[in-house]
């Protein structure tokens, strides 16, 4: 009998030594001190050995169960700790990678050059009005001192819908609806999409946004036109830039101009950006035509005003100094989020 406990015992000891998992030792504690383990046999033994030598024998097994305990004991400490090491470092986190971005919302070139232009005008107390983008024939020429067959018509390639009905070619005819309102004086502008049958290329689209301006009250002159829009291209483009009127002509102005900005990259020395002449055209203005406004039932002896009318894909480039148009319309988030 003390042979065999010595052979259980140290069999038992080397599957213990040579345990790897925790669920490996439970399966050595049933074996061996389980109910029907090996040790327990043992015991069932015990009615054939010598009465006198009882004592010994028990205090043997007992032994070999207390050794047996504590070693399980010991190699369970060993391996919950080593499992505990592994999984640990499994899943060690690397709190030095960057974290993920979260894709958000993001306003359009164009949205963010209106919106600029609008709180620039509605800080002179303008009021901003929209106008419909299918319009009248009448409001989007005639009214404008644009009869048929004139040539500025030729200038504009324009959709129509039907002999009297077309898409707008210009954002002007918020003008006239404005002013047939009756409601003097005036001080408003109107962005919005205008249409033309003109190829793409990097600087024409079939479709693009203008911003008109109208300005209606008594004596309103030239000079209020020229400080609205020095003052407007301060804020537009910095307190340094300055404005230079050319004549030119509109059917709906008299006299009209064109209004160029000293070059914001280069302050007018010229570089690439504005073609090395060192101003830059903006935008097309001029005092309304007397017969513009008595076809709106204005008196022009007792009214004037002044108008203007802004590209803004323009804007929106030279802010930006994208160089060609067509970006803004394929919208490539790669490129829209840059701004
Ligand atoms: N409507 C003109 C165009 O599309 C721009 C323009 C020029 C508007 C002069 C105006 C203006 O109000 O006074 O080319």
């Amino acid at each position: 009998m003390k042979e065999q406990l010595e052979k259980i015992r140290e069999e038992a000891l080397k599957q213990i030594a040579a345990s790897e998992a925790l669920e490996k030792l439970n399966d050595i504690r049933v074996a061996y001190l389980g109910k029907k383990g090996e040790l327990t046999n043992l015991l069932k033994g015990m009615k054939d050995v010598a009465p006198e030598d009882r004592p010994k024998v028990g205090q043997m097994v007992n032994d070999v169960r207390a050794q047996l305990e504590s070693k399980l004991e010991e190699a369970r400490v060993t391996l919950a700790k080593k499992a505990r090491e592994e999984q640990l470092k499994k899943e060690v986190i690397d709190v030095t990678l960057p974290a993920k971005k979260n894709k958000v919302g993001h306003s359009h070139p164009n949205t963010i050059a209106r919106e600029e232009v609008e709180r620039i005008f509605i800080g002179m107390g303008y009021e901003v009005i929209e106008g419909p983008e299918v319009e009248y024939d009448e409001y989007n020429f005639e009214k404008l001192n644009i009869p048929k067959g004139h040539p500025a018509r030729d200038e504009q390639d324009t959709f129509y819908v039907n002999d009297n009905i077309l898409l707008r070619s210009q954002t002007s005819p918020v003008q006239v609806r404005t002013m047939e309102k009756g409601k003097l004086p005036i001080r408003m502008i109107s962005p919005g999409r205008v249409f033309r049958s003109d190829e793409v290329d990097a600087t024409h689209s079939p479709s693009f946004h203008q911003i008109e301006g109208l300005v209606i009250d008594k004596n309103i002159t030239f000079a209020d036109l020229k400080g609205t829009l020095a003052e407007f291209a301060r804020e537009m483009f910095g307190p340094e830039t300055k404005v230079k009127f050319r004549p030119h002509h509109f059917p709906f102005t008299e006299p009209s101009a064109e209004v160029d900005v000293s070059c914001f990259k280069c302050g007018g020395k010229g570089c690439r950006f504005c073609k090395g002449s060192g101003w830059i055209e903006i935008l097309g203005c001029g005092m309304v035509h007397p017969h513009v406004l008595e076809m709106c039932n204005i008196d022009p002896e007792e009214y004037t005003g002044f108008a203007f009318g802004v590209g803004l894909e323009r804007i929106a480039l030279l802010k930006y100094e994208i160089d060609d148009m067509r970006l803004l319309y394929e919208n490539d988030i790669r490129f829209l989020k840059q701004f």
